[in-house]
């Protein structure tokens, strides 16, 4: 009888043993498998579309390995981390951020469903959300931060889903995903948790009650600037219905899922010391004359600052400072940066800076962007691993010099 080819996939993980608790051994060991050609420690790339039948006939195509779209043994071992670290039943791999949240999103839907989101979310989930969900006749209701604080009032009978993120980008708003979570109970609403900005480490939102959590592990989890790939953890019977391979297609390559694996080893240490970076820059950045106000997860009011001493166990390496020159002030402090560089995306080794008024919130009117803390002199900060005493450096002399 030929084996169930998912069961036997699961099985060729070496199970760890029952005494490890530390999620740096889970992320290093928790998805070892042996490879019985030549001994390799690291996991080979099986970088291949196509996989041989056992036998040329057509009962034999039940082998664990068909075609890459469907299943590829590189990308099962990030998604067995990922599904540890997460603490969810099932993991699956995406090419992108926006392929996991587009899947998701456009799994659980149908016509007639509402969803209710944040106004404050990433802007490509946010185009998703205003341009592509009502041509299929879904109903999207978008909350301020204000109204947010109250999910209670808003999620209703007729909300199928509820899209959460947090910290916010890029002004780090912090919202309660328990809360959330028994507001969408009452109403039998999913609650989806992008978790892109904290990690696992720093917040656990299916422990907080979320039903799926969806990341860009382009960010943190890939941690070097170097692939894109996005990831949604939660139980098998919602996963079941977000299958990205046979009707979204958009799977994880397995050169880029090699690269994640790598990375996920390092996760933890880099996810420490990026806290530590976030804790110190922001100690230096809050006493500059040239900044008006430096958003961080907490920072926003005293009942953040609440939420965030509960919800979360670090604070993260994301921040964003408010420069009292406005835009002018904005392209000297740019101008002035000797190790951060100015680029797009977060999470990296390497701390970036970017603008969001330019970039992410760019499609935004004036008074949109305003309406979401997003100044003139908005400048968001992602800090990498370098020596905190170096980044207080690069930072205050590039704010001095502003003139
Ligand atoms: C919070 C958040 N979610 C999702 C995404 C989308 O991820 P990707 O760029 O991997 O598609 C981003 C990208 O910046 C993000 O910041």
């Amino acid at each position: 009888m030929t084996p169930d080819p998912s069961e036997w996939r699961k099985s060729q993980f070496r199970p760890l043993p029952e005494w490890v608790e530390g999620p740096t051994t889970r992320l290093v060991h928790g998805a070892r498998r042996p490879d019985r050609n030549a001994g390799s420690v690291t996991y080979p790339i099986y970088q291949t579309s196509t996989f041989r039948f056992p036998a040329a006939h057509s009962e034999a195509v039940d082998g664990p390995y068909h075609y890459s779209r469907n299943s590829n043994p590189t990308v099962e071992g990030p998604a067995e981390l990922l599904r540890q670290l997460e603490g969810g039943e099932v993991a699956r791999l995406f090419a992108s951020g926006m392929g996991a949240i587009s899947a998701t999103v456009l799994s659980l839907l149908r016509t007639g469903d509402e969803v209710v989101a944040l106004q404050d979310l990433y802007g490509g989930t946010g185009g998703l959300l205003a341009d592509l969900l009502p041509r299929y006749g879904v109903r999207v209701r978008t909350l301020s931060d204000g109204e947010a604080r109250s999910p209670e009032a808003h999620v209703r009978p007729g909300t199928r889903l509820a899209l959460l993120e947090t910290p916010t980008n890029p002004t780090l708003r912090v919202h309660d995903i328990a809360r959330w979570a028994t507001a969408c109970d009452v109403v039998g609403a999913h609650l989806v948790v992008d978790n892109t900005f904290a990690t696992a480490l720093n917040q656990r939102p299916l422990a907080l009650g979320a039903d799926v959590v969806v990341q860009s592990a382009t960010k943190y989890l890939g941690g070097h600037s170097d692939l894109t790939a996005g990831v949604v953890v939660g139980p098998a019977a919602l996963l079941a219905r977000i299958d990205p391979f046979d009707r979204f297609g958009a799977t994880l390559d397995p050169f880029a899922a090699f690269l994640l694996q790598r990375s996920l080893g390092t996760l933890a240490l880099r996810v420490a010391r990026q806290n530590e970076n976030g804790r110190r820059v922001v100690e230096a950045l809050h006493r500059h004359p040239a900044v008006t106000r430096v958003c961080y997860p907490g920072s926003g009011s005293p009942e953040e600052e609440g939420i965030a001493a509960r919800q979360m166990s670090g604070r993260g390496g994301m921040l964003a400072i408010s420069l009292a020159g406005g835009a002018r002030a904005v392209d000297a402090f740019l101008h002035g940066l000797r190790l951060v560089q100015v680029a797009a995306s977060l999470g990296g080794v390497e701390s970036l800076a970017s603008v969001p008024r330019l970039t992410s919130h760019r499609l935004l009117s004036d008074e949109a962007r305003h309406a979401r803390g997003i100044d003139d002199g908005l400048v968001r900060i992602s800090l990498g691993i370098e020596d905190p005493d170096d980044l207080v450096r690069d930072l205050t002399r590039a704010l001095d010099g502003i003139g």
